[in-house]
């Protein structure tokens, strides 16, 4: 049988096809347009991200046998508000995981009702990404779109809606709404209560590898699908690339360098975050949980460098100048904040700084300053998950940063551990494909599945000298942020 696994990005959709054994078959990506209406703000359409997939659906099949498609699933962008009046139709533009509007309502959350509460009632406190505190920006902002709202929903749950016309999300991304109690898995009425919601207009619970229905007749027969065509609820991309990396079970790890970049570690039970919040704790796709840090900015940071200030696309040559003897001696450092920053710091003002220049500073320095902050800004998870007495000694690495070479091994040795590389970079899109093979019945269960498909194809290993020069300077990036703290409110 056939699978297809959906990546709903930030920038792009990506398809995936994989067969019964996990062999990819095909692989499709469609752009969108993200937009900026305010500094910090992020909004996209969710009609674009429709039309985008299922332009990418029919490219994915051409040429297959469309017979043997059995099922899809759907990993997604986080956090994002998708609002739905009565006859479902989409209220405003969706607001996204990397806006920073809320700080307003994040405070409200964080101080008055107070983190303890909120962590008590969901397992974290609040983010300026996450959906509640927009929720309550719409409700004082746009009240007449907020008293609109007969449905909120997650990006690919809004997709998944298109597809199946079922209103349902799966635990890992509602984890990221601050409605759901994540240790037990079910909506929390408080935060309903807080947020002025009925829970009525939250879509229905599954597990990500649990079916939520069939690809609705019109679209299955426009393709040439079956009408039985199994719809998984899947996941929230990072829970779906952990899959897609086979981070399942307990104390493993996986690195996202995309858009966003985070810090993923699987769990097999609940991992209170004990009062340090600077870690979100998250249900898995694979039934558990897991602890993630999240950066607003990673490999975004190097697209806005070359694309938008150096008006080039070839990455590899801006980066071809950053040899072996200049890591771990660059005097340049970037602070990696273009969106604010989540984890650990999180702080909506908070902008991107360059520092240490001097007159022989030259483009290739500040290329690697770029690359080693988002590298750094990692770091700062990984401290966050040993001050919790978490030991990761390796981890997977995936997304379009990971492709680089250079910044793979900056990354393993500004964070100290081994960096395995899986043998697709495409975690949530092979992670969707292998939660609609569970959903099909293709596996027994997730970690089965991801056994069996996900393999490790090379690795890096810390080397001890670079290890120590980074060592010196991550204390010194440390410096930075604190010294700017202050600052950034005030140049708004
Ligand atoms: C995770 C997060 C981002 C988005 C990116 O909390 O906000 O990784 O999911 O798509």
């Amino acid at each position: 049988m056939l699978y297809v696994g959906i990546d709903l990005g930030t920038s792009a959709v990506k398809l995936l096809l994989m067969d019964s054994e996990g062999g990819i078959r095909k692989i499709v990506s469609k752009k969108y347009d993200l937009y900026f209406p305010h500094p910090g703000w992020s909004e996209q359409n969710p009609e674009d991200w429709y039309t985008q997939s299922v332009a990418g659906l029919g490219e994915l099949l051409e040429g297959q046998d469309k017979s043997q498609v059995a099922g899809l699933a759907i990993g997604g962008q986080m956090h994002g508000l998708v609002m739905l009046d009565k006859d479902d139709a989409v209220i405003r533009p969706a607001i996204l995981w990397n806006d920073g509007r809320t700080a307003e309502e994040t405070d409200y959350l964080n101080e008055e009702i107070g983190k303890d509460v909120l962590e008590k009632y969901t397992a974290n406190i609040a983010y300026a990404g996450f959906t509640a505190p927009k929720i309550l920006w719409v409700k004082k902002h746009e009240p007449e779109n907020f008293a609109k709202i007969a449905k909120i929903m997650l990006p690919k749950d809004y997709l998944a809606y298109r597809l199946t016309g079922v209103h349902c999300t799966d635990y890992s991304d509602a984890s990221g709404m601050l409605l759901l109690d994540v240790e037990h898995r079910c909506w929390s009425k408080e935060m309903c209560e807080i947020c002025g919601i009925s829970e009525e207009m939250l879509p229905k619970l599954y597990e990500s590898y649990e079916k939520v229905g069939v690809v609705k007749s019109e679209i299955a027969s426009a393709f040439g699908l079956s009408d039985h065509v199994v719809v998984a609820a899947g996941g929230g991309d990072n829970a779906s690339s952990a899959v897609g990396t086979g981070t399942v079970g307990e104390g493993r790890c996986n690195i996202s360098l995309g858009t966003s970049g985070t810090l993923f570690i699987s769990s097999d039970h609940f991992v209170s975050t004990k009062g340090q919040t600077a870690l979100h704790s998250f249900a898995h796709s694979d039934g558990c949980y897991h602890l993630m840090g999240c950066m607003l900015s990673a490999a975004s940071c190097n697209e806005w460098w070359n694309a938008r200030i150096l008006n080039t696309t070839d990455f590899a040559a801006e980066q071809a100048g950053i040899t072996d003897e200049k890591l771990g001696e660059n005097h340049v450092f970037s602070l990696p904040y273009l969106m604010g920053e989540r984890s650990p710091l999180n702080d909506p003002y908070a902008r991107g700084a360059f520092v240490g220049m001097t007159m022989d500073t030259d483009r290739t320095d500040m290329e690697q300053a770029v690359l080693e902050g988002v590298a750094f800004g990692l770091r700062d998870s990984l401290e966050v998950a040993k001050s919790l007495g978490i030991d990761v000694k390796k981890s997977t690495i995936v997304g379009g940063g990971a492709r680089s070479a250079v910044w793979r091994k900056m990354v393993c040795n500004i964070l100290g551990i081994r960096l395995e590389f899986p043998g697709s970079e495409e975690g949530p899109a092979l992670g969707g494909a292998i939660l609609a093979a569970v959903a099909c019945g293709e596996y027994p269960d997730v970690r089965s599945a991801c056994e069996k498909i996900v393999k490790v194809t090379g690795y890096e290993d810390p080397d001890p000298v670079l290890v120590e020069k980074y060592e010196k300077r991550y204390r010194q990036f440390r410096l930075l942020y604190p010294a700017l703290k202050e600052a950034f409110p005030k140049i708004q």
